[in-house]
């Protein structure tokens, strides 16, 4: 025999805001107890009206009935089951059951339970994810990599486009960090860069990056990272946007290689006129080049030191050969004549743009730290880091190489010159990296190698 009780007392019950009910499984099908709650919930007038449905009426999925009932009787309790119910007048209402089968003596079955109106939470969760399909689709629809990370520069969240260019789904990436798929050392960088955003709060707008994806090609990218925060205004993490710029990359090297290209053309111009000026701008433009990848500078900045070595003394054509390679002593005007040839190349190539600063530093290259240079006597901080070089690597050569006027003076006699001049002609950093180079290869000239 069922009782027809609670452990709660009638009063107590109909006040809660969640409906209870007892129903009976065994022998008959039937609800023993409800509470007001559960009555309102499902739009009947009393407890009486309630009672004369069984309780696998209210189900609107036939599915979800026989589950919750097999559930039941299998495991002899339901937590937290969420389905559709239909009330009296046929509406349907998202409700949460945790109910527990109970055997009494006599063999009779029935379910203790509550019942939940789960709707507002329901209609919640489908706001929210409506708002996060709107959100991931249009992330989606956006060719470029996007991605969220947290504070310990996890990934919280990618778009398409970042899945598909590591080659996992955007829930596999969930959790991974860049270490995961770059190199150490630019997987490094990204994390230096991320917590750099963390820590100041100031965004990194369009760092251009050369990265190697996981399929072993090397893409050139533009990438923006910006912080990002909770709702009490915390730093969450940050956002990261990254575009590929190869193809315009590429593009921009053609443009490039064909100036470069037109350029040398005027060097082989100055070859055919002056023999010695060619080797000696092509040995200036290796050496150069070497400081500039000791330094560790990227691609774009040593073609442009290579070519700053190569022009350098364009400006020569203009000047005639019998002052170029005068045996003796030059007077003043013929000084003052060779002097020219920095302005005279500035001119010739000024209007070109490129990538680097190559008008500016041949024009640069016989200033000294001091203010004793030419043309215009610039102090120390306006001399730029690629004339410095310029300038170590055009008294290094021309120290070295056989001249009309003299011999060749050795490269102890360059690196006394070059070092005698540390700090008031020369920067002393790159006459140590000459000094390092030269070391490393027995001190003999390394620029003859190539
Ligand atoms: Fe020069
Ligand atoms: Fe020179």
């Amino acid at each position: 025999m069922v009782k027809n009780t609670f452990y709660l007392n009638k009063t107590t019950a109909d006040q809660l805001g969640t409906g209870l009910f007892k129903y009976s499984l065994v022998p008959k099908e039937r609800f023993i107890i409800c509470n007001t709650t559960l009555c309102e919930m499902l739009n009947y007038p009393n407890k009486t009206e309630l009672k004369k449905k069984r309780l696998g009426d209210f189900f609107a999925n036939l599915n979800d009935r026989d589950n919750f009932f097999g559930s039941l009787r299998k495991d002899g309790q339901v937590k937290f089951f969420e389905t559709i119910f239909k009330d009296n007048e046929n509406k349907t209402i998202w409700v949460m059951i945790s109910a527990c089968k109970v055997t009494t003596p006599g063999n009779g079955e029935y379910v203790e339970g509550i019942i939940e109106n789960v709707d507002s939470r329901k209609e919640m969760e489908r706001n929210l994810s409506l708002e996060q399909d709107l959100l991931q689709g249009a992330l989606d629809s956006i060719p470029d990599a996007i991605y969220f990370k947290d504070l310990e520069n996890r990934i919280i969240k990618v778009n398409k486009f970042y899945a598909k260019g590591v080659g996992l789904k955007p829930t596999e990436i969930v959790g991974k960090t860049d270490y995961d798929f770059f190199p150490e050392d630019q997987a490094r960088q990204m994390a230096t860069d991320d917590q750099g955003v963390i820590e100041t709060g100031v965004p990194i707008v369009g760092k251009i990056e050369r990265t190697l994806l996981p399929d072993g090609t090397w893409n050139q990218v533009i990438t923006t990272k910006i912080p990002i925060y909770d709702r009490l205004g915390e730093t969450a993490g940050t956002m990261g946007v990254t575009r590929d710029m190869t193809a315009y990359a590429n593009m921009e090297r053609e443009r490039l290689t064909m100036l470069v290209n037109t350029l040398k053309v005027l060097g082989k111009a100055l070859e055919m006129r002056d023999p010695y000026t060619f080797s000696h701008t092509r040995c200036v433009a290796t050496i150069a080049e070497k400081i500039s990848g000791v330094l560790q500078w990227d691609e774009n900045r040593m073609l442009g030191m290579r070519l700053a070595g190569e022009l350098h003394d364009l400006g020569k054509i203009g000047i005639p050969l019998d002052i170029l390679n005068k045996p003796g002593k030059l007077n003043n005007l013929e000084y003052g004549l060779i002097r020219e040839h920095v302005g005279n190349c500035y001119n010739l190539i000024k209007d070109i743009k490129f990538p680097f600063p190559l008008a500016e530093t041949i024009y640069q290259h016989h200033e000294r730290l001091d203010g004793s240079g030419y043309p215009r006597k610039l102090p120390a901080n306006k001399i730029l880091p690629e004339a410095r070089i310029l300038a170590v690597s055009d008294v290094l050569e021309a120290m070295t190489h056989h001249r009309p006027y003299r011999e060749a003076l050795g490269v102890n006699a360059a690196m006394a010159e070059l070092n005698e001049g540390v700090g008031t002609k020369y920067d002393g950093d790159i006459v140590k990296i000459v000094s390092q180079l030269l070391k490393a290869n027995h001190n003999k000239p390394f620029w003859l190698d190539d």
